[in-house]
């Protein structure tokens, strides 16, 4: 199993970072343009091995595609991330150019890999992808609803004074702070609903805390978060790897799934070896339902910026 990370920055390195922990990988390829740095990531990375316990061979590349070559999973984490105040939809003209370029150099090295879009804003450039490249669409993943989802989670134990551990729930919709639609009607501790041991407005804080959760930490850190980031992209590519057929919500190209079509945004799915196995479609509550609508609202004003 070869997997390329494109982009030694923070996401991309903890990417590789946390794919290599796993020890289900046999090589991360890691690659950035800026000379030097991804080898260096990875030498860093590699020096952790006898340490952490794992066989996985990170190589690092300046912005050699052909190192790249018959990668199973590619991981396109390229392009600048969002300072303090900023929209993760403000970062588009740069990053365009950035998702289209990467993507198909990553293509004509390894025609049938697998891709995960993680650049923001992240729906519109897995829509660029599924536009640009000639990849069917279980092959293009945008990597978003897993963070948001572990986000939810954390925010849930909080306001019930929980574990982790004990709590599930998912979050789906576009991954921008106002597109994010935390699923509290289906989120439980144990098998039982969250409304159960919350109030609506504790519920609600929940929810909006959920959405900024991106926002929050790039206020705190000065700049994007990556710990979480890193490790959402490495549960999907162990997913894909091992074959898992888990339930992740991901932004995937919707074809008449919850009343939209041609766009990319956030849906259970299941993931496995080909990548999208299945879209999974739940019922969601009324307010769930218009949320998930405006919610696309907002994905496709972004995607009308894209020069097709
Ligand atoms: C975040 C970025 C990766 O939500 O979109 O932290």
């Amino acid at each position: 199993m070869k997997v390329t990370v494109v982009g030694a920055g923070a996401v991309g390195a903890s990417c590789a970072e946390y794919i290599a922990i796993k020890d289900f990988a046999s090589e991360v390829v890691l690659l950035d343009i800026k000379e030097g740095y991804a080898e260096g990531k990875a030498m860093d990375l590699m020096q952790t091995a006898s340490l952490n316990g794992f066989d996985t061979k990170i190589t690092g590349i300046t912005n050699d595609y052909s190192k790249t070559a018959n990668s199973d999973i590619c991981v396109i984490t390229s392009g600048i991330p969002r300072k303090p105040g900023m929209t993760r939809e403000e970062l588009i003209g740069i990053n365009a150019g950035i998702v289209k370029a990467v993507s198909s150099s990553l293509i004509e090295h390894s025609p049938n890999t697998i891709l995960i879009v993680v650049s923001n804003p992240m729906d519109t450039m897995t829509y660029l992808a599924h536009k640009s490249t000639n990849l069917p669409k279980n092959k293009i993943i945008g990597m978003g609803g897993a963070l948001d989802s572990a986000r939810f989670k954390y925010r849930l134990a909080e306001a019930l004074g929980a574990p982790i551990s004990d709590v599930d729930g998912m979050v789906i919709g576009g991954h921008s702070d106002t597109g994010m639609v935390p699923l509290t009607s289906h989120a439980t501790r144990n098998s039982i609903k969250v409304s159960e041991f919350l109030s609506d407005d504790r519920l609600n804080q929940v929810k909006e805390d959920t959405k900024v959760g991106g926002a929050t930490l790039t206020k705190l850190l000065g700049t994007s978060a990556w710990y979480a980031p890193g490790a959402a992209v490495s549960a999907l590519v162990q997913a894909i790897a091992c074959d898992q057929k888990k339930m992740f919500p991901c932004s995937t190209f919707l074809e008449g799934e919850y009343g939209l079509n041609d766009i990319c945004i956030g849906v259970p799915v299941i993931l496995g070896r080909n990548g999208i196995e299945s879209i999974v479609d739940i019922p969601l509550s009324d307010a769930e339902k218009a949320h998930m609508q405006s919610s696309a609202e907002g994905v496709r004003k972004t995607n009308g910026l894209l020069e097709l």
